[in-house]
């Protein structure tokens, strides 16, 4: 059986990519501080496996902890392959350097970077113990790529999980297995995160209005089109490891 974990499965594009698995009969495992009721209830009336898992993905050893409960629990059940999203994100701090707090700009980098990296290592390092095929899905961001002033630490921090990604995905490549290793970038998407984002101040945020003209003016995607565009691209099986996934290409 295939098993999906989906990390940030409460709202915005986690939510949309575990109530599609939940569709295609997936079993889930929902990991996020608070646990979205309508997926469990889904899942239920799917007759699928769904289980949630409350972890702040800002706490290390937590995330330890919690992901090698997960990992022991899925792989008692032998899977034949397990799809790791981690999709869960955070935009704070939105401020210019020389105004940034510590406390936000670390928990940033634990909750885009620090996470999906030790998670990843989890399942890989658990993987090399059975026939599991894992695939990952680091979800990342058109910032990795372009500076926007004000997001100086949410640009560095999907700069890293690409570069993560990359360099794990030539690992993987040359223990001549079949796990597979990606980033996707999502676009924009009428999430809650936007709502953080328009709820910036000018100063900190220089291209605001901008982002307030994204959504009055209907520029952002729902999270369900992306998510579908993204699990077509995964049940298609013709994934390229290492490769930094758009979704404007999958869309086209
Ligand atoms: N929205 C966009 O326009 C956009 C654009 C490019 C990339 N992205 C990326 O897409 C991904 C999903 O974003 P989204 O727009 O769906 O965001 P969102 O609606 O704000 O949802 C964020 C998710 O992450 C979880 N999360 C945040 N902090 C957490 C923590 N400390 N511990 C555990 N879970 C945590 C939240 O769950 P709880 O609050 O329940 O813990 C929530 O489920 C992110 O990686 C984001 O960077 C988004």
């Amino acid at each position: 059986m295939k098993y999906a974990i989906v990390t940030g499965a409460s709202k915005g594009l986690g939510e949309a990519i575990a109530k599609r698995l939940i569709n295609e009969q997936m079993a889930i495992v929902s990991v996020s501080r608070t646990e979205n009721e309508d997926l469990k209830n889904l899942a239920q009336e799917k007759g699928t496996y769904y289980r949630h898992f409350s972890c702040n993905l800002s706490l290390e050893k937590e995330v330890q902890e919690v992901f090698m409960e997960i990992a022991h629990c899925i792989f008692l059940k032998e899977p034949t392959e397990i799809l790791l999203f981690n999709n869960a994100g955070v935009i704070e701090p939105i401020e210019t350097v020389g105004n940034l707090d510590l406390t936000p700009t670390v928990r940033n980098f634990k909750v885009n970077v620090i996470a999906p990296m030790m998670i990843t290592n989890i399942f890989f390092k658990e993987a090399e113990l059975s026939n599991t095929k894992i695939q990952v899905i680091n979800v990342t961001s058109g910032a990795a790529e372009r500076p926007i002033e004000g997001w100086s630490v949410y640009c560095s921090s999907k700069a890293a999980i690409n570069m993560f990604t990359q360099t794990a995905a030539l690992e993987q490549m040359e223990k001549n297995n079949n796990n597979k290793i990606i980033a996707f970038s999502p676009g924009i998407m009428d999430t809650n995160m936007q709502e953080t984002i328009r709820s910036s101040s000018k100063e900190a945020f220089k291209n605001l209005e901008q982002f307030k003209d994204y959504k009055e003016k209907g520029m952002l995607r729902p999270a369900h089109v992306v998510a579908n565009a993204l699990i077509d691209l995964i049940l298609s099986g013709d994934v390229e490891s290492g490769k930094v996934y758009n979704v404007n290409d999958l869309l086209k």
